[in-house]
């Protein structure tokens, strides 16, 4: 008999008989030794099965396993510097838990719409696995970050009647006959409660019904937005390149294995450093125009902008003081140039695009009354939001990241469906 270990310590149990529980990843033979790879979500280990050792039913057991089967085996640990975790297992005992037929993903190329069909068992993969422990550690790096820095998290509503990011891609739904939208962000929610708080965040999914088909849409998705009180955009920006290095440190520093497993060249990751270059959008649009880019002062950046910009730097940039007409009603206008808001984008480098949309908040009533007017969006909704300008005002600004994007890039995946666990795109809400 041994005790109940798990994969990653099966160090601290060496020349000892323990019991795993796992799936069956691999198995082999060679004549009267077989080997069954087995993964229990802590970490693969190869088992070793003698025939001689082994009881007729044992061997008989082992050498019907099936690619994810569970099984549980009893074995003694022994050090082998060759195996991937520097252990394997000396099997004694195997039982079969239960068994798996014809396991839809093999080892060879499977097509993407195949593998999202079979997204509950894709999670299984092991570059699966890498990107979703490093989203993992993303979250828990972005709730030490604010919990560290004084920031109280308050939890937004995601049935909301005011609109937070303007009327195209809203999923609206009745709400007891009355329509009701899934938040957009929480953001306008973040900023009551700085009032109260000071520095506040929320974190939770957000939703978008965007028709684009790329590889940085999801109508799920979920977003983390600080909200500072006395903050102004040139604030906002040092937190946001502050926050950014300390996600990258935190990949780098506990992630290795599973950005090893992506096969990420991390020096990239690696420069990632505050402060970070600032370009004013009027600038940016020259650059583009001097590039061949077809875009005139007015229009927001495109993909291919975001990733013309982001190639001329090594780390993240900022695009600030973008046209009041690309971005939402509630940005600051700028004192300096009234065409444009006090605002900011970050784009991620090689080719991620934006993963931060920031921005100094209107805090001035009559000024954000007009926006909503000018916006056509419905007055009522918002009595609320304009109140918190009416009883104290005090200027305040704040960011979003998106979570799939910024784990995207780090992770180095091409598409930021595989960043989160069920993805919800246009065309896709199964499994
Ligand atoms: O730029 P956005 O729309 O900003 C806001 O929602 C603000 N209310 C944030 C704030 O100031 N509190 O979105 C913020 C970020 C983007 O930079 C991007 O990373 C992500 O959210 N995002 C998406 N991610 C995946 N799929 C989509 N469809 C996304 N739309 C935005
Ligand atoms: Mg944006």
């Amino acid at each position: 008999m041994g005790v109940l270990a798990e994969i990653r310590s099966l160090g601290d149990h060496e020349g000892n008989d323990v019991i795993i529980r796992g799936w069956v990843h691999t198995t082999r033979t060679h004549g009267k030794i077989g080997f069954a790879v087995v993964r229990d979500g802590t970490g693969i280990v190869q088992c070793v099965f003698a025939r001689k050792e082994l009881s007729e039913p044992s061997w008989e057991t082992f050498a019907a396993l099936t690619q994810e089967s569970t099984v549980r085996i009893t074995g003694s640990v022994k050090a082998d510097a060759r195996a991937p975790g520097g252990y394997e297992l000396v099997v004694r005992d195997v039982e079969l838990v239960a068994a798996s037929e014809e396991y839809p993903i093999q080892p060879k190329e499977h097509g993407v719409d195949f593998l999202l069909d079979h997204r509950h068992l894709w999670l299984r993969s092991a570059q699966q696995r890498a990107g979703l422990r490093i989203r993992h550690e993303v979250e828990q790096a972005i709730h030490d970050y604010f919990y560290t820095n004084g920031f109280t998290r308050i939890d937004t509503p995601i049935i909301t009647s005011a609109i937070g990011e303007g009327g195209a891609g809203l999923f609206e739904i009745d709400y007891f006959g009355e329509p009701a939208y899934l938040a957009q962000t929480g953001q306008l929610y973040v900023e009551a409660a700085a009032a109260a708080f000071g520095k506040v965040y929320c974190f939770g999914p957000t939703f978008r019904a965007e028709k684009s088909k790329t590889r940085r849409h999801l109508t799920e998705f979920w977003m983390v937005e600080p909200e500072v009180a006395w903050a102004d955009s040139e604030d906002n920006m040092r937190l946001q390149e502050s926050f950014v290095t300390y996600l990258v440190e935190r990949a780098l520093e506990r992630c290795r294995d599973e950005l090893d497993v992506l096969e990420r060249d991390t020096t990239t990751l690696e420069r990632v450093a505050p402060p970070f270059p600032r370009v004013d959008y009027t600038d940016a649009v020259k650059i583009l125009q001097e590039k061949g880019h077809d875009i005139t002062w007015g229009d927001d950046l495109g993909a291919p902008h975001e990733t013309a910009l982001a190639e001329l730097h090594d780390r993240p940039v900022f695009v600030y003081n973008y046209p009041k007409q690309a971005k939402a009603f509630y940005m600051k206008e700028n004192p300096e140039d009234p065409r444009t808001v006090l605002c900011n984008d970050l784009l991620a480098p090689e080719g991620y695009g934006e993963i931060i949309g920031g921005s100094q908040r209107e805090d001035d009533h009559a000024r954000l009354l007009e926006r909503i007017q000018e916006e056509k969006l419905p007055e009522a909704a918002y009595k609320w939001y304009l109140e918190l300008r009416r009883y104290g005002s005090f200027p305040h600004a704040g960011f979003g990241l998106g979570v799939e994007r910024t784990v995207g890039w780090i992770a180095g995946r091409h598409h930021i469906r595989e960043l989160i666990p069920f993805p919800r795109m246009l065309n896709r809400i199964y499994p």
